[in-house]
């Protein structure tokens, strides 16, 4: 079969590490007999310099003629000045909001393998298998007003937590319907004690609980979720929450896993129903690590999973994406870690090292 995909490789390390998950798609287009056509696109800071804007408009229009988007990172310290009309961040929101993905899917699970390459004792992260649902078009990030100005007294800034009712349920039955194919246990994360938005959330939360009876609910406050997720994180299944506060949490839970470079994405449209793949795009959790950038080391994995991801949900090919994500285990059984995950007595590669590795063994 054939499949239109959309590559934007974006800043710093993305390239590098998108470059190895598109070895990995080619290795699984020989061995399956698919063709996967790869059309390259500009995002981020390398289109604002191409193009004068973070998202140009040919890139959204291929996205859109594609089946799926499979992205490597935006940002970095080029870019990075306040005062600047555009930052390359704006690229991946405007994906986000324009694709309406405002689901966002990452999987957090501990490979036994890496058990101890982890900054936590082994018994705290063995058997981590969750998922955090976050909003991802809504919330801090979009919510009007969002401006800063002068005033006599000093510069002021504001930026909106807004949330509509049909916003919150959307999102939230992404986490029930996930929760049901899994370990049946939600919890909705919030800040209710606080935040308006958060009294809201947490309301649709317990009117739709009656219609997923199998499903335990449980709601817990942005803070002490982050204190649990180290304390017992094994006791997560599916965790549900608004945009910034699913955005940080993701960045600690990843550490679970080992490290950053080892955690895929998926930022959907709603859940693929059976046999009815989605469009999605598919990212690595971690940034564009300006600083690794260009050095051979970064961690293709993150990468290589979001395209098995991307293979799953948006192309339906179930066999092809448990072929990669058996390819990475198989690399890293045989000893083979990149730098963020060394551990005595394993073979330390570099990105290309790495993406062949795992090529070889699809
Ligand atoms: C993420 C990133 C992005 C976000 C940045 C790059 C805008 O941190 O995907 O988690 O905040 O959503
Ligand atoms: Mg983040």
């Amino acid at each position: 079969m054939n499949f239109d995909i959309a590559v934007l490789p974006g800043d710093g390390v993305g390239p590098e590490v998108v470059a190895e998950a598109a070895k990995a798609l080619d290795a699984v287009g020989q061995r399956f007999d698919h063709e996967f056509f790869l059309a390259y696109g500009d995002v981020g800071g390398v289109a604002i310099d191409n193009w004068g804007s973070a998202l140009p408009a040919p890139t959204l229009a291929m996205c859109k003629r594609c089946r799926a988007v499979l992205l490597g990172a935006v940002g970095g310290p080029k870019w990075d000045d306040p005062q600047a009309p555009t930052r390359p961040e704006d690229g991946l929101l405007g994906l986000r909001q324009k694709l309406g993905l405002y689901a966002n899917l990452r999987p957090v699970k501990v490979n036994p393998l890496l058990a101890d390459s982890t900054n936590f004792k082994p018994q705290v992260v063995k058997g981590v298998d969750l998922m955090v649902v976050r909003e991802l078009t809504g919330g801090l990030y979009f919510g009007k007003p969002k401006r800063r100005w002068r005033t006599s007294r000093g510069r002021r800034a504001v930026d909106s937590m807004a949330y509509s009712e049909q916003e919150i349920e959307r999102i939230l039955r992404v986490g029930f319907e996930l929760a049901r194919m899994r370990r049946k246990r939600l919890a909705s994360v919030d800040k209710a004690n606080v935040l308006e938005s958060s009294r809201l959330w947490r309301e649709i939360a317990i009117e739709m609980a009656p219609h997923y009876p199998e499903v335990a609910l449980e709601h817990l406050l942005v803070d002490a979720c982050a204190m649990r997720l180290i304390q017992r994180p094994v006791d997560f299944d599916v965790i549900v929450t608004e945009n910034t506060f699913g955005d940080i949490l993701t960045d600690e839970a990843s550490m679970l896993a080992g490290s950053m470079g080892l955690l895929p994405s998926a930022s959907l449209a709603g859940l693929p129903q059976a046999g009815k793949p989605r469009y999605g795009l598919y990212e690595p959790i971690h940034g564009s690590a300006p600083r690794r950038a260009g050095q051979d080391v970064a961690n293709p994995i993150a990468t290589i999973l979001s395209a098995a991801m991307l293979l799953r949900l948006s192309l339906g090919l179930e066999r092809e994406a448990a072929a990669i994500e058996a390819a990475v285990d198989r690399a890293l059984q045989a000893g083979f870690r990149t730098y963020d995950i060394m551990a005595p007595g394993c073979t330390q590669v570099g990105t290309k090292r790495m993406g062949d590795l795992v090529a070889e063994r699809v």
